[in-house]
């Protein structure tokens, strides 16, 4: 199972982490075996706002996480 972890804290939400979950969430009920999505609180990584959104895909941390990066990082995975 794929972890995506995706920061929906202030910071993050500001720049995107919603449209981002929107994002990965659609893609989570193409592969629902395979991806789960968990919404997590500030990270305590924002405090350079250049950081944010902050996503983890598995353990790797993604910083300034852009849609199609996640998407890409997360399609890597699915066997
Ligand atoms: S709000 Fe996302 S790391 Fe702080």
């Amino acid at each position: 199972m794929i972890k995506v972890d995706i920061c929906v804290g202030s910071h993050c939400s500001l720049v995107g982490a919603l449209n981002l979950l929107d994002n990965v969430e659609a893609l989570q009920l193409e592969y629902p075996d395979q991806i789960v999505v968990n919404k997590v609180e500030c990270l305590d990584m924002c405090d350079d706002i250049k950081n944010a959104p902050l996503v983890k895909v598995d353990d790797e941390l993604i910083t300034a996480a852009q849609t199609q990066l996640v998407i890409s990082k997360v399609m890597e995975r699915i066997k």
